[in-house]
């Protein structure tokens, strides 16, 4: 039967690994993760489950024959909350378990490495399912030059065979939702109707290192100031394209040599935008790159952009949604919505190989990547119930 405390107990379980007050620091491929992923295999033993590393470090939590795939990833943003990815996986965990209990339908279980991006976007899941492969994600690198092709071989002797995709009839992830929108509602359940797109690039603006008590003003080529500059104009020249689901970030930035009294040489920053619309994401990357160009040229810097990556948008299968819709009408009526995804899954690329679905429960006062990440325990249950009831596990 499938058990509620079994599942929050697990999902306790799996917060002390990389436990920083409230939040986790379980980056891809850290100790902490690998630890999570290790205990993570023995629960999907003791489940009868096989367990099987891939190459990039992905784990799954094979039963026999055709099955049905659910789960998400079990690593963290570098101050990430607890249940980011790892709701998912010990809901997937725990269905699974209740069906081989009950005689039930065939249920695998899947941790998918690096949805967080440590080194791409969602890149273990990119990998499996045949986005990216395994030689150019071996080439991508971490904000601190760490190779992913170094990251990955902590897994050494665990990396098992590849999981053919071919095996699972689909897919279905359960997530917190990251927004304000079910907890502002009070609605328990959030069906997910598409995910949107998202394009990521690592940005470089050199200029010329200097003193910064002797050098005037009007002869530096501060990368700073061509950053601050680029940001001002660009949140101006957006406000034409954008609607308002579209969001852009520079959330990574670093400063060489970060020092008080040196007229920064260089800068380096992530610039992330994402969007429902493909056509809007490709039109965003005009702006953006019109806006570094003149940038450079007015205050003498250069400019270097790193690799363009990205996700398409992807609508969830309807077959799929259908079943959680139902569930979702079984176990909170009147309490759910359908709605779109503002935050990335490994759902997307898994829709490359499967049916794919997912669903959502409320994040409190709509807060995520952050410790202070929570969602109230009747609405974990909710989420779990729906999705036991549409992989067809009694409840
Ligand atoms: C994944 O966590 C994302 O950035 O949306
Ligand atoms: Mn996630
Ligand atoms: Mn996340």
């Amino acid at each position: 039967m499938l058990s509620p405390e079994r599942f929050l107990s697990d999902l306790h379980a799996l917060r002390q690994f990389g436990a920083q007050g409230t939040g986790v620091v379980r980056p891809a491929y850290s100790d902490p993760d690998i630890e999570a992923r290790d205990w993570l295999a023995q629960r999907m033993s003791a489940a009868g489950l096989t367990p099987r590393f891939d190459a990039m470090g992905n784990l799954f939590g094979l039963a026999e024959g055709p099955s049905l795939l659910l789960g998400s990833h079990s690593d963290s943003q570098p101050a990430g909350g607890w249940l980011d990815g790892a709701l998912g996986v010990v809901a997937a965990l725990e269905v699974a378990r209740a069906a081989r209990e009950t005689g039930g339908p065939a249920i695998s279980v899947v941790s998918f490495q690096d949805e967080e991006g440590r080194f791409g976007v969602t890149t273990g899941s990119a990998v499996w399912s045949g986005g990216l492969s395994l030689v150019e994600a071996d080439a991508l690198r971490d904000h601190n030059g760490v190779l992913l092709s170094d990251a990955r071989h902590a897994f050494g002797e665990r990396v098992g065979g590849e999981v053919d995709p071919a095996q699972f009839t689909g897919f279905i992830e359960l997530h917190i939702e990251q927004g304000p929108t079910l907890d502002a509602c009070d609605e328990q359940i959030g069906v997910v109707c598409d995910i949107v797109g998202i394009r990521d690039r690592v940005v470089t603006l050199r200029g010329q290192q200097n003193h910064a008590g002797t050098t005037p003003m009007a002869l530096r080529r501060d990368a700073f100031q061509g950053l601050s500059a680029f940001n001002t104009a660009l949140n101006d020249r957006l406000r034409n394209v954008v609607t308002r689901q579209s969001v852009w970030t520079i959330g990574h930035v670093s400063i060489s040599p970060n020092a008080s009294s040196i007229v920064p040489g260089e800068v380096r920053f992530s610039m992330q935008w994402r969007d429902g619309d493909a056509a809007r994401l490709d039109r965003m990357q005009q702006v953006i790159e019109a806006v570094l160009s003149e940038i450079v040229q007015d205050m003498g810097l250069e400019v270097e952009l790193g690799p363009l990556l990205g996700l398409d948008p992807v609508a969830m299968d309807p077959r799929l949604r259908a079943r959680l819709e139902a569930g979702a009408e079984a176990v909170a009526p009147g309490k759910w919505r359908m709605m779109p995804s503002g935050a990335l899954h490994d759902a997307t690329n898994v829709a490359r190989r499967m049916p794919v679905a997912m669903l959502f429960v409320p994040s409190i006062n709509g807060i995520s990547h952050a410790f202070e990440e929570d969602t109230r325990e009747a609405d974990l249950v909710a989420g779990l119930r729906v999705l036991a009831h549409a992989a067809g596990v009694q409840g």
